[in-house]
């Protein structure tokens, strides 16, 4: 007999034709987000969940579901997975890191972009028929080309953006819990730095950390006052990497000039008060939405399944 696996959300059909020839699979195709109930309901009986990083895999939910042995996350960041529970119920968890790098860093560069040159603003305003012609000070924006680029967690993602900011001819500061290889700044033309200084020195802050309680709130009051009025803050980390009440404060007071964000504290119910600023770019947590991208991290989740299940070691095990 096949071992049961549930795919939570809605995947592409050769994924699921894949993990049918070594499971029996239920899935969630019709897409509907599961309660923690109906989760837990749908574990009890499986070995094995192809995850979203909407779904809580936490101790509760293990608790109810005595056969699983792995959760395999469709991301790279894993916060909505409790390790520590999956270890002391020995269920394996694994992530996608690496396919999606650079669709992560190309839409932080969109978001840069969109927010330095106030695009969304602009659209908005033309679609609501405003334009009668061109002036001189008409949505003047602010340079990225020659700008300092702050990057605040110089992984895979940070890196690649870094190497994306070259083009622009932009000095690159980074600041990340310890410096990266010689090798690697050199690449990359990054400059370690406190986050103080980079903080201070950035025309551009872009925040690529993940979620956890080391980096919750990393970005808050006291480190917004520290950047510059003209700076600008662009976050597709993980919500809870910036305190999004001490971001609405900043912008309120103008003490920075905008914000470009792709991820929320409390998604997808983000604060209502970030509608109402003209100078923020929204992104419904689009980064790594490539057609290509998103394929590559619902296989690589499901090779990850396959072998849990067969060979027992997941190329992207999180907790050996
Ligand atoms: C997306 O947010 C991911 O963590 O892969």
């Amino acid at each position: 007999m096949k071992p049961k696996v549930l795919v939570t959300r809605e995947v592409f059909d050769d994924v699921l034709d894949y993990l049918a020839k070594h499971f029996e699979v239920s899935s969630n195709q019709a897409d509907q987000p599961l309660s923690a109930q109906e989760l837990a309901a749908k574990l009890a009986d499986k070995a094995g969940a192809l995850t979203v990083l909407t779904d809580r895999i936490d101790a509760a939910l293990l608790e109810r579901c005595p056969q699983l042995k792995a959760v395999c996350n469709i991301a790279v960041g894993y916060n909505n997975i409790d390790l520590d529970a999956c270890r002391a119920h020995g269920v394996m968890a694994t992530n996608t890191p690496g396919v999606l790098d650079d669709a992560t860093a190309d839409f932080t560069w969109a978001l840069i972009l969109a927010t330095a040159r106030r695009l969304t603003e602009a659209e908005a305003w033309l679609r609501a028929g405003q334009w009668h012609g061109w002036k001189l000070k008409q949505f003047l924006g602010r340079d990225v080309f020659g700008a300092t680029l702050g990057i605040v967690g110089m992984g895979r993602i940070g890196q690649s953006v870094a190497k994306r900011a070259h083009g622009f001819d932009m000095k690159i500061l980074y600041y990340n819990r310890k410096p990266v290889s010689a090798d690697i700044e050199q690449a990359c033309r990054a400059r370690y730095v406190s986050l103080d200084e980079l903080l201070a020195q950035s025309d551009i802050v872009t925040l690529h950390t993940p979620y956890s309680d080391a980096t919750h709130h990393l970005i808050g009051a006291k480190e917004l006052a520290k950047m510059k009025p003209s700076a600008l803050l662009i976050h597709a980390a993980r919500g809870g990497v910036l305190d999004d009440l001490a971001l609405i404060a900043a912008l309120k007071e103008q003490r920075i000039a905008g914000a470009g964000l792709d991820v929320y504290e409390g998604e997808p119910k983000l604060n209502p008060e970030f509608l109402t600023f003209k100078n923020v770019v929204l992104a419904p947590h689009i980064a790594s939405s490539t057609e290509r991208t998103r394929h590559r991290m619902a296989m690589l989740a499901a090779e990850n399944l396959v072998a849990a299940l067969t060979a027992g070691r997941p190329p992207n095990l999180l907790n050996p």
